[in-house]
């Protein structure tokens, strides 16, 4: 088959792979058929992430048709349509049982934070991702769901991570009716996150960045006032400014450790790895939330340290909520709100790439070339 296949930092390259075999009788191969690239495979691409093979291939937003299924497999049959969620989980475990899926104690023999992840190196797990055209699924009567009918392929891909993420993002940021939200990035999950938080009620949603063409599509797509901040002296001020001086209510991390916007803490985190990434975001966010305020938290950080606030926000008595989102667990209300017509995740899908051209496809979102919100990978 052909899969992606990382290189090294800003190498990767498509090559013939054998087709995954089942490994375990709750295993099932999934014939890939549409995939997507995330803001967290950049920081694969980037070579952020500890534990990166070369040889592994990436994706963990994929959905696809199911070609094989081991013995013990009894939710799914071949042929079926599936989504899979990007998180890889028991189901069963202390912390699946809390609903806490990402953080699942069976899948990754890292297990001390994150669980497994398709196609996210060996600190989430070594498994191979969807970015290929077959992929093993292990566990399969636990994450994938058959895809609900008349439910269009390119809203069900986004659901298994972006669109599930940015929801979850808003749920962590707990608003109450009236609340003002302020999101850090307006990347696929800053669109979702932000455009959710008015289904939670939210009375206003201010969505910061600094690229122009994404804080279009967050006036567009998600109804948000925006600001970039590379357009004002001091973004932290000009926030304080439009909340009445007090600090937003609520504030989403739709960032994380690639963060712009303070040369020395890029230079520190992402050139010299001092730091377990750019804690810029995060410390906005900590300056711009008010007093007893709640921070949520989506944008991936490694593990090491960082120059991270943490004083500031213990004296403010800040809330912070983060995770890696248990994208599964949004799926019942996304799915409600997609089919309702409140909600087209796939206006935000900016490229189409076939599977043979995904290191152009890398490329474009690394660099936030042609306008690229998101990019689907198609199959044949
Ligand atoms: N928690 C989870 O489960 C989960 C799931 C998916 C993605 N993520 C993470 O969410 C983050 C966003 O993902 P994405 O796909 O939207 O990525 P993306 O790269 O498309 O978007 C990031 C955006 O942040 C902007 N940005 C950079 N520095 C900024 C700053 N200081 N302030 C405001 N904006 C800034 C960039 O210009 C870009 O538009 C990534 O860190 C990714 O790893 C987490
Ligand atoms: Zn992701
Ligand atoms: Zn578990």
């Amino acid at each position: 088959m052909r899969a992606m296949v990382y290189r090294g930092p800003y190498k990767i390259r498509v090559e013939e792979k054998d087709i995954p075999k089942i490994e375990h009788p709750n295993d099932a191969i999934v014939r890939v058929t549409r995939a997507a690239i995330c803001g967290s495979d950049l920081h694969l691409y980037h070579g952020m992430m500890p534990d990166t093979r070369v040889g592994t291939t990436f994706g963990h937003e994929f959905i696809g048709v199911v070609h094989e299924v081991g013995p013990s497999v009894e939710n799914l049959a071949v042929g079926d349509r599936v989504m899979v969620p990007f998180n890889i989980y028991c189901g069963t475990c202390y912390f699946c049982r809390k609903g806490l899926y990402s953080n699942c104690h069976n899948v990754n023999p890292n297990a001390t934070a994150v669980g497994g992840i398709y196609g996210y190196s060996h600190t989430c797990g070594g498994y191979d991702g969807g970015q290929a055209e077959f992929v093993r699924v292990p566990l399969a009567d636990v994450g994938p769901s058959i895809i609900p009918e008349g439910l269009h392929d390119e809203d069900a891909l986004l659901m298994t991570d972006a669109l599930a993420t940015g929801y979850f993002g808003a749920q962590l940021g707990d608003i109450v009716e009236g609340d003002t939200v302020v999101v850090f990035g307006a990347g696929p999950v800053g669109l979702f996150a932000a455009r959710s938080a008015w289904l939670m009620g939210a009375g206003r949603v201010i969505v910061v960045d600094h690229l122009d063409y994404r804080l279009q599509k967050a006036r567009e797509f998600a109804f948000a006032e925006t600001v970039s901040f590379t357009e004002v002296d001091d973004i932290v001020l000009e926030l304080k400014k439009q909340t009445d001086w007090l600090g937003a209510d609520v504030v989403i991390d739709a960032v994380g450790a690639e963060a712009d916007g303070n040369l020395v803490q890029h230079i520190t985190a992402a050139k010299f790895k001092l730091q377990g990434g750019s804690p810029v975001a995060l410390n906005w966010a900590i300056d711009s939330v008010r007093k007893g305020g709640t921070i949520s938290v989506m944008g991936a950080y490694g593990p090491l340290f960082s120059a991270v606030k943490f004083g500031d926000a213990m004296n403010k008595g800040l809330t912070i909520r983060t995770n890696q989102a248990p994208a599964k667990r949004q799926w019942p209300r996304l799915l409600e709100h997609i089919q309702a017509g409140r909600l087209s995740p796939r206006d935000i899908i900016t490229h189409r790439i076939p599977l043979e051209h995904i290191a152009d496809g890398y490329h474009l979102f690394s660099a936030k070339l042609d306008n690229c919100i998101k990019t689907v990978i198609t199959t044949n």
